[in-house]
């Protein structure tokens, strides 16, 4: 039977993600699909536009949820990049619970979905880091449905 993650009593989430070929915006939105099947209300957004709102605006969406699901690429010629760095710079998200996620390329090594797992780190994430190769496919989803699972039961 497939559990369907509803992020909490609150059922809200919001999930930014930082992506520059698409894989990374494919991956938020099959998680946004997953939780809004559990019934879960979910905002999802590009980094770069949230980075754009007021502090006042920024403060509006964030409040509405206890959990942010953050998602980027990593590109070793800049890390983490450069949107990235600056959300860490500016929000702290003090009364939410930072779960990160990230597309990358195994071929790069050590260096594979680092980006998500500094972003995990800088917000002393509680959750696993959800790495994916590339662009999700359908063999991807148990490994999806489980960190949502993660990230469900703490
Ligand atoms: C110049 C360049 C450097 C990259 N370096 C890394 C890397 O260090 N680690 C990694 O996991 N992936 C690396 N990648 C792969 C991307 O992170 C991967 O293709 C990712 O899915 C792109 O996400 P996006 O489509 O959301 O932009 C690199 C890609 C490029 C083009």
């Amino acid at each position: 039977m497939r559990m369907v993650p509803k992020l909490m009593a609150d059922r809200s989430a919001l999930i930014l993600y930082e992506s520059l070929s698409g894989n990374t915006a494919q991956l938020a939105m099959i998680i946004r699909e997953f939780l809004e099947e559990g019934g879960t209300v979910i905002e999802r957004m590009p980094l770069r536009s949230f980075l754009h709102l007021s502090f006042a605006d920024a403060e509006e969406i964030t409040q509405k949820t206890q959990k942010i699901l953050i998602g980027t690429y990593t590109d070793n010629t800049h890390l983490p990049p450069e949107p990235i760095e600056e959300l860490m710079e500016t929000y702290s998200f003090p009364d939410q619970h930072i779960a990160a996620f990230g597309t990358g390329d195994t071929q790069w090594g050590d260096t594979y979905c680092l980006a998500a797992h500094t972003v995990a780190r800088h917000y002393n994430s509680p959750y696993p880091v959800l790495e994916i190769e590339q662009m999700p496919s359908s063999s991807d989803q148990e490994k999806i449905e489980q960190w949502l699972e993660a990230i469900d039961n703490d």
